[in-house]
């Protein structure tokens, strides 16, 4: 199997890559915005619209959450053990993990949308839940480029990093390999 550039980032500096994310997440929540945007009065939505939710939907269906859980299941629990994290690390960090639950929701919510562009309708814009989810997620990664990041790359000793760009490179290789699997998949 090849290795994608973005395990092979993972090996360089975790943290790194956490900011890459970060940027990757700005642009796709921009992304939602200007295709509601374009679709307003529209009937019929043309191949761009259709490329567009499509690539919406790759980038929150699996980026998004495996992004999600490299900070809830390795940088939090790291940062946490790292620093026997201040009170006010840890509540920080335990609102951070629920706002990914409400992301979450909150994109499923609008996924419906996506997919009846895909099929070639312009469904009713779930105007409420975008400008919900585009807010939060805006202000979630404010929070954390201003508390946790700076902490990371302040405090994470090189055996830290190391298990960090660990357990994100298997990760996405595992996603590499069960996205291999699935369009080998015979159709029925
Ligand atoms: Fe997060
Ligand atoms: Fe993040």
């Amino acid at each position: 199997m090849n290795t994608t550039p973005e395990v092979m980032e993972c090996l360089d500096d975790p943290i790194d890559l956490l900011q890459t994310c970060h940027e990757k997440a700005t642009h796709f929540v921009s992304l939602l915005e200007k295709l509601q945007r374009y679709l307003r009065g529209v009937a019929c939505p043309d191949d761009p619209a259709v490329e567009t939710a499509l690539q919406l939907m790759r980038y929150f269906d699996r980026a998004a959450p495996d992004h999600h859980a490299d900070e809830e299941r390795d940088l939090f629990p790291i940062l946490g053990a790292t620093l026997s994290a201040t009170t006010d690390l840890q509540a920080l960090m335990r609102n951070l993990s629920d706002q990914h639950r409400d992301l979450e929701s909150l994109f499923a919510e609008i996924r419906p949308w996506l997919v009846g562009i895909v099929n070639g309708d312009v469904p009713a814009t779930p105007a409420a839940q975008i400008s919900a989810f585009t807010s939060l997620y805006r202000a979630h990664i404010q929070i954390e480029e201003a508390f946790v990041l700076p902490v990371a790359r302040l405090h994470l000793q090189e055996m830290d990093r190391i298990a960090l760009a660990r357990a994100m490179a298997l990760r996405r290789r595992f996603d590499q390999a069960l996205a291999i699997e699935n369009r080998m998949e015979p159709h029925s």
